[in-house]
């Protein structure tokens, strides 16, 4: 029998019918935009990011999109962003017409290096383009080192941006995710450890200016009225239906980042002699979003475990700077690491309803895989 990769219909389960009332509330209340549900999640959310406000939009991707915007960021600018990430963060950049540079990651916990960071700003930056602002990656929902971070972007006058797609419930030193930077990002993509059943995402900002700015912004830069248009924005807003969905989740969310922590240990402890495991700094909490080791001859393990019904993924398999549509803005900087973690990380399931059995099976498929 084939392991899910993410279990999705057993978090339906274990709500017991609770989503599905909740969006059939929303169904009998016609009330598909806008809807009640899209402030009481804002609130939750907030409530849970250090309190900041929280402009719920259509994705993580218009969620970056929109906050590039509102920064005023634009053709001239260049954006700092890891290489090794998914393609959403520099997507951005270059969307809204700005040039994104691109910075090196650790190889340990696979987030932007700092010392990366200030070499790539020192001696990487075309010419002609003027640095504003980075966008740190927290991969795998670990947060990326934004105390040092945002002290380096300081002294440098930039922005920073935190896309933390992946993070959502994590912290830094007791501090939430959706605090640690100035603008902080983030996707409700179903497979996200809080995901909606369709599209979804949301900002979180500290200044209440930008966050009135990002409300116009997602409402094709609507001004005191409906009609009146005041900035050019798009349609980049939350459905109700989704809302509702997420306001259901949020209801087991803590227990469920609490199981993926036990998930993560169990294979922490099993497999630390086997391959290189995951590395989550002092101080920092993860939400576990994938549990991504590193191996020797990749593709041959994961064909093995795939034989023996064990499913995995490759997040990703090439740097950004490498892909196609991005080759153009590739410099001269170092981006080694990008390059080798990108062909030895593998995933293995992860999920809070993974079992013990059936995460020995995992684990025994890895070590068997290993060794063989
Ligand atoms: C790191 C990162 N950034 C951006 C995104 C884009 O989010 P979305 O798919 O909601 O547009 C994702 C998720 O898919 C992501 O993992």
């Amino acid at each position: 029998m084939t392991i899910p990769f993410i279990d999705l219909a057993a978090q339906r389960d274990r709500l017991d019918g609770g989503i599905e009332r909740a969006v059939e509330r929303v169904i009998r209340s016609g009330a598909f935009i806008d809807g009640p549900e899209v402030d009481l999640l804002e609130e939750e959310l907030s409530r849970r990011s250090g309190g900041g406000h929280v402009v719920a939009c259509s994705s993580g991707t218009d969620a970056l999109v929109m906050s590039l915007l509102a920064l005023g960021v634009g053709p001239g600018d260049a954006v700092f962003v890891p290489s090794f990430t998914f393609v959403g963060t520099a997507e951005a950049v270059v969307l809204i017409g700005a040039t994104p540079v691109f910075v090196d990651v650790r190889s340990d916990t696979f987030n932007l290096s700092v010392e990366s960071f200030v070499e790539v700003a020192r001696t990487g930056v075309p010419s002609g383009l003027r640095p504003v602002g980075v966008i740190a990656v927290d991969l795998f929902g670990q947060p990326a080192e934004y105390s040092r971070l945002r002290s380096e972007a300081a002294e440098m006058g930039v922005w920073v941006m935190a896309d933390a797609a992946q993070s959502f419930g994590a912290s830094a030193d007791d501090r939430p995710v959706g605090s640690l930077a100035e603008v902080t990002t983030t996707s409700f993509y179903p497979a996200k450890p809080l995901g909606c059943y369709g599209d979804g995402g949301a900002i979180v900002v500290s200044d209440a200016e930008l966050a009135s700015r990002l409300r116009s912004l997602r409402s094709h830069g609507a001004g005191g009225h409906r009609y009146e248009h005041t900035r050019i924005g798009l349609n980049g807003r939350l459905d109700t239906i989704q809302a509702a969905v997420l306001l259901e989740k949020l209801k087991i969310f803590d227990e469920e980042l609490v199981a993926r922590r036990q998930v993560a240990s169990r294979y922490d402890e099993a497999l630390r002699d086997v391959v290189t495991v995951p590395t989550v700094l002092n101080g920092l909490s993860s939400t576990w979003a994938q549990y991504t080791i590193r191996v020797d001859r990749r593709d041959d393990v994961a064909a093995a475990l795939g034989e023996r019904g064990i499913p995995t993924a490759i997040h990703y398999p090439v740097p950004i700077h490498r892909q196609p549509a991005y080759s153009s803005f590739a410099t001269e900087s170092h981006l080694g690491v990008s390059e080798v973690v990108s062909s030895t990380v593998l995933s293995l399931p992860m999920h809070p309803y993974l079992t013990s059995v059936v995460q020995d099976r995992i684990i025994d498929g890895v070590c068997s895989a290993v060794g063989g």
